[in-house]
Order: structure tokens, then sequence, then C-alpha cells
């Protein structure tokens, strides 16, 4: 398999000097500006970026949840209007329904597949995120870990051509997360999904990215996009791994 990432702009995400400004009491507060980033079909990609350098907002802009920003974002050259099934999202909290079981939070998803794809793709995720027993849990039920890995399973089960992750993984316990940080980029690799991680974890994001993008506040703008050209499994202690990882650091100091 390769594992060079195509990175034809047409058929990737294109974002194009993408601004966005929300008003406070009338006053207009720029958070994002002047943003440009390509993303090949396929990539995987990595923003770290002080809290508050806008970038949640910059994933509510790819998913479609906010229409009113200036530039343009385009996947596979058809311009963002929307949420899509095409663009998931997992955010840092696990947004499930409190009155639907974790089998009807993902089944949402995936209103007009027909019903045995329905219940494939759901003990498939199911399993790959190791809730099996818990399929008919309510979440108030599930510990908060138990929950995000419901919302990681109702995300992977629309099958996105994207999939955007927001800090996910920040409150599980470290053996949770490390295995689930491996199945995700193992997914990632294997559908050719591509994937964009927010984190605050320099290393996992220079571990895993193709790219690694470092935002910088007010307003939220990209400070550096650092290419990681390493094969994988990469080596966190060679030379080439460290040198890349100080420059995501350097670039983080302002
Ligand atoms: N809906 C909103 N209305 C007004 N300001 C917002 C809204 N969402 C975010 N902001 C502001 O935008 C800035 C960037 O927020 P965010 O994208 O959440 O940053 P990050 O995810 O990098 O911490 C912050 O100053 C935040 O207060
Ligand atoms: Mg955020």
């Amino acid at each position: 398999m390769s594992l060079t990432a195509d990175t034809d702009a047409t058929r990737g995400l294109r974002i194009r000097n993408v601004g966005k400004t929300y008003r406070i009491e009338g006053r207009p507060l720029p958070v994002l500006q002047n943003i440009h980033l390509d993303i090949g079909p396929g990539e995987f990609v990595g923003i770290v970026g002080a809290s508050g350098c806008g970038k949640s907002t910059l994933l509510r802009l790819i998913i479609g949840l906010e229409a009113d920003y200036e530039g343009e974002i385009a996947l596979g050259g058809d311009p963002i209007g929307g949420p899509s099934r095409e663009r998931g999202i997992v955010f840092q909290d696990h947004r499930l329904f409190p009155w639907l079981t974790v089998t009807d939070n993902i089944a949402l998803g995936l209103e007009g597949l027909a019903a045995a794809e329905v219940r494939e793709r759901i003990a498939e995720n199911i399993e790959l995120v190791g809730l099996q027993g818990f399929e008919n849990a309510y979440p108030h039920q599930l510990s908060g870990g138990m929950a995000q890995r419901a919302a990681i399973a109702r995300a992977l089960a629309m099958r996105p051509q994207i999939l955007v992750l927001d800090e996910p993984l920040g409150a599980l316990d470290s053996l949770t997360r490390v295995r689930l940080q491996n199945e995700l980029f193992r997914i990632g690799r294997q559908s050719r999904m591509t994937m964009v991680l927010v984190t605050h974890d320099v290393e996992e994001a220079v571990y895993r990215s193709d790219k690694v993008v470092v935002m910088e506040p007010r307003p939220g703008r990209i400070k550096a996009t650092i290419p990681v050209h390493l094969d994988h499994p990469r080596q966190r202690g060679s030379a080439e791994f460290v040198n890349l990882r100080e420059r995501v650091y350097e670039a983080l100091q302002y």
C-alpha cells in the first residue's frame, strides 16, 4: 500500500484565503484570517496551536456548521455549503443524544441506508471502538471515555470522505487513547479517509501526520505548515523525528 497521499488539490480539501469574524455585543471579533491550506485525499493533517487560536472554528467551517465566512472552502471541487454525511466530526465532548441508546445514536447518522447495511455498520464500528455489550446502553450509563468511543463509532459509521477530530481523545485513559489512536490511524490509511486532528500533543501530531499545521492566535492564522516525510512506523527517537518535533515546538513559541 502506498503511504504517499495524493495531494491533487482539486480532489482534496481546498481552503483559500478563509476568514471568520464573530460579533460580540455588536463588536467584530476576527477569529480566523487568511487561512490557506490544501489537504489531499487520504492525508492525515495535525493541527496544533494555543487555546483560542481558532482551531475548533476552522473545523466547524470545514464541516459546514458555519455558512458565514470569507474565502473559499471546497471538497473535491465542490464548495462547502452545509453539513453532509461525507464530512464527519468528533467533538471534544461526545454530543450523544441522552434519550437514545448507543445503537440508536449511531443509527441516526445512517438514515436512508438499508436496514442490513445499518446493522452491519453499527456492529462493525461498535466492535472497533470496543463497546461490545453496551449496544443498548444509554449515554448516562457509560463512562466519559466510553461515550467518546460511541461518538467515534457514530462518525466512522457514516464512512465520511473526511473526518475531523477536535481533541477527541483528551479525556480518555492513556491505554484507551493509544489503542484508539492506533485504530483511527489504521482506518484512515486503509480507507484513504482524510483526517484532520486537532491535538495538544505535539509528539502525537508529528508521529501521525503527513503535515503539521501550527496556528497562532488573535486573529487565528497559520504560522507554519510543516510536512513530515517520514515512513511509518516512525521512530520517535530518530534524528529526523526529533528535528521535526523541535520545529513544531519552535513555531509554537510566539
Ligand atoms: N460562537 C461564537 N461566538 C463568538 N465568539 C466565538 C464563538 N466561537 C468561538 N469564539 C471565539 O473565537 C475564538 C477562537 O475559538 P476556538 O475556535 O474555539 O479556538 P480553539 O479551538 O483554538 O481553542 C475564541 O476567542 C472564542 O472565544
Ligand atoms: Mg477548540
